[in-house]
């Protein structure tokens, strides 16, 4: 099925204030982590996103009650005895594996589909899996099915994760934050949004430590209860937002945002000769002349710059004067804008890990494919930058991670419509 499209007359400048929505990773892990406290969660910040729409959806097949009004969600697990996730709804959010420690805490079983591969290249989850054994799960994989029971748990675990993933460490987390035992994660992911998780689950009753290092200390609990709780602002929506102003030297004045969650973005941008300024819980950025090329950037573990950023950076340089590098550490297929950028008149080289950008002066409008989310995004990035109309297709990608893009981008000045 053919999805909606984007048309971008490029040119335009941009300028105005964006309000930041809530973080896409945050608010799945935090919708699954509502299973574990049995009764009712009012999530604020919640996005409306097509990820968080279905996440929704899994919560209401295992048995939650779920409703949703404005931007909060208000979840009640008090009925959650479902331990199946069908294959359909597994498939409809790539981050779905998520829900796996959450119901195995809730309920001490689960089913589900094991994740395919993404747009993204394959996405292991041999982490998870292997600290969860370790937890005293017992997993059998048969025809792509993963069952899951849980077995005699140990009363203390220590972990050391061969590499800092998000995703197992919020397994991890959402399995142990109820039992007896104490678990230690080392090597965590100390990614913001891990906090996030760690702070949803502290306020529900849970004994978490750690969060932002790289050990995690969890002391199960008999019980969890449910509260209030805002989801931390989107750092990489706000990344996208300040692309979208480097491309077009625009300003903009992004608000709501945790500007020390960005560190890494904000010297990206500051070095292609952008004004960065921090405030409270804004960030003003000024773009008055064009960017210039910069330093290699290399995608790294929080507090490193981030990969879910490095497509947006990249449409930003391929407008620039000069030649940029960027190494991609994280994920194997993350260049797939690449090919849809040089339909626009970029020059990049990509080759595994390594693209080469020479900067160009001019971008030109043209028809291109979203191939995933931040690719999608980056695309927009571009075309608000390059000569004439660009349409893209295949927006349900961006969908999955912005709320409405085209409202915030029409907001401060972009001509884009979805048709
Ligand atoms: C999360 C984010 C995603 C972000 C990524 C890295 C969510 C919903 N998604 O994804 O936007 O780009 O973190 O910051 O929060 N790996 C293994 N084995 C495993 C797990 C991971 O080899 O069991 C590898 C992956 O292939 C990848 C790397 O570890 O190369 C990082 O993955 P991970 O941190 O787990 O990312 P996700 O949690 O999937």
């Amino acid at each position: 099925m053919e999805s909606s499209r984007l048309l971008i007359e490029g040119g335009r400048g941009i300028e105005g204030e964006i309000q930041i929505h809530g973080a896409k990773n945050s608010v799945l892990p935090i919708l699954a982590a509502t299973l574990l406290c049995g009764d009712t969660s009012c999530i604020h910040r919640c996005a409306g996103l097509s990820d968080a729409f279905a996440a929704m959806r899994i919560l209401r097949s295992l048995g939650c009650e779920v409703s949703h009004e404005g931007s909060t969600v208000t979840v009640n697990s008090a009925n959650a005895e479902g331990d199946i996730v069908s294959d359909g709804l597994m498939h409809e959010m790539r981050s779905s594996i998520v829900f796996l420690g959450a119901i195995l805490g809730r309920v001490g079983r689960c089913r589900l589909s094991f994740p395919g591969g993404c747009e993204l290249g394959p996405r292991p989850i041999d982490l998870h899996l292997e600290a969860l054994r370790w937890l005293g799960v017992k997993i059998t994989e048969d025809h792509g099915i993963l069952d899951c029971t849980v077995g005699v748990r140990p009363q203390s675990a220590d972990i050391t994760l061969s590499l800092p993933s998000v995703g197992a460490t919020e397994n991890i987390m959402l399995y142990s934050a109820l039992g007896s035992g104490e678990t230690v994660i080392r090597n965590a992911a100390r990614e913001p949004e891990i906090s996030d998780l760690a702070g949803y689950l502290i306020k529900c009753g849970a004994e978490i430590s750690g969060q932002g290092t790289s050990t995690l200390v969890i002391n199960g609990v008999s019980e969890l209860h449910g509260c209030e709780y805002s989801v931390m602002p989107d750092r990489i929506e706000a990344a996208t937002y300040m692309g979208a102003a480097a491309i077009t030297n625009g300003e903009l004045m992004l608000k709501g945002i945790n500007p020390a969650d960005m560190y890494s973005c904000m010297s990206v941008f500051s070095e292609m000769g952008c004004g960065v300024y921090p405030y409270d819980d804004k960030i003003f950025i000024s773009a008055r002349k064009p960017v210039s090329a910069v330093r290699t950037v290399r995608t790294m573990p929080y507090p490193g710059f981030p990969t879910d950023c490095q497509p947006i950076v990249m449409a930003v340089l391929a407008k620039s004067s000069g030649t940029s590098v960027i190494v991609e550490n994280i994920f194997e297929n993350r260049f797939m804008a690449a090919p849809e950028l040089r339909r626009m008149g970029a020059n990049i080289k990509a080759e595994g890990k390594v693209a080469i950008i020479e900067g160009v002066k001019k971008l030109y409008g043209a028809p291109v494919r979203a191939y995933d989310l931040r690719a999608g995004a980056a695309l927009v990035v571009a075309a608000l930058g390059a000569e004439g109309q660009t349409q893209v297709s295949n927006i349900h990608y961006i969908d999955w991670g912005y709320e409405s893009i085209e409202t915030a981008l029409s907001s401060v000045g972009a001509n884009i419509k979805r048709v």
